[in-house]
């Protein structure tokens, strides 16, 4: 299966309390909720949403990028409620290397009960078994310490520093490599 139409087709994802799936423009209001929380969004590239109409625009961005394949993020459902509480990313998918980098977001309401492993081992899961990926990595600013953690419960090696890698939210910032490889995940 090629990256595009694994976009296009992304698979729903089942695990103990959630439900990842495609993200749609109905999620504006729940997406905002967590998006806007400049907690949430501190060590992050993007954000925070300023309103539900910005919220809307990202979320018609994202349906044309599952229509053309060229991204495919999912939104995470807490099965129990159906509610939209976090999304869940598998980007820079380079097929000739066969790596890709996560990231995970969670409205802070639901911090600290293992769900954002939860979600992450179910994106990585994917990425091993359906896309075929050799490595995955993950990138987090210095001093996000609940995302390191997050990684290491999940299997992720701690590769190193690498200083002043973003430009981000107006200062440079360093960030901390995590990668796991296919024969390391079980
Ligand atoms: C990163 C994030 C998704 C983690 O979600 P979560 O559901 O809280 O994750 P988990 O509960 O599975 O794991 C978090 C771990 O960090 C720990 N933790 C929380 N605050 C911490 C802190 N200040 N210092 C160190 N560890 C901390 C938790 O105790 C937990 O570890 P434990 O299970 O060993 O106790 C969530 O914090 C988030 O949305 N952050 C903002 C977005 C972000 O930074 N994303 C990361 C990009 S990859």
């Amino acid at each position: 299966m090629s990256i595009g139409e694994f976009n296009q087709h992304l698979p729903t994802l089942n695990t103990p309390h959630l439900l990842l799936r495609k993200l749609r423009e109905e999620d504006s209001k729940d997406y905002f909720a967590f998006a806007s929380d400049p907690r949430v969004v501190q060590h992050l590239r993007w954000g925070p949403r300023t309103s539900l109409a910005d919220t809307r625009a990202y979320l018609q961005d994202v349906l044309a990028g599952y229509k053309s394949g060229i991204d495919g993020p999912w939104g995470i459902e807490l099965t129990q409620t159906h509610q939209l509480i976090g999304a869940a990313h598998l980007m820079d998918i380079h097929p000739q290397h066969w790596n890709a980098e996560i990231g995970v977001v969670l409205h802070s309401g639901y911090w600290g009960q293992g769900l954002g492993s939860e979600a992450l081992r179910a994106v990585l899961a994917v990425g091993f078994s359906i896309v075929g990926l050799e490595r995955i990595q993950g990138l987090v600013i210095t001093g996000n310490s609940p995302a390191c953690r997050m990684l290491e419960k999940c299997g992720m090696t701690h590769e190193g520093l690498l200083r002043h890698y973003a430009w981000q939210k107006e200062q440079w910032c360093d960030s901390e490599l995590y990668a796991i490889l296919k024969a390391e995940f079980h």
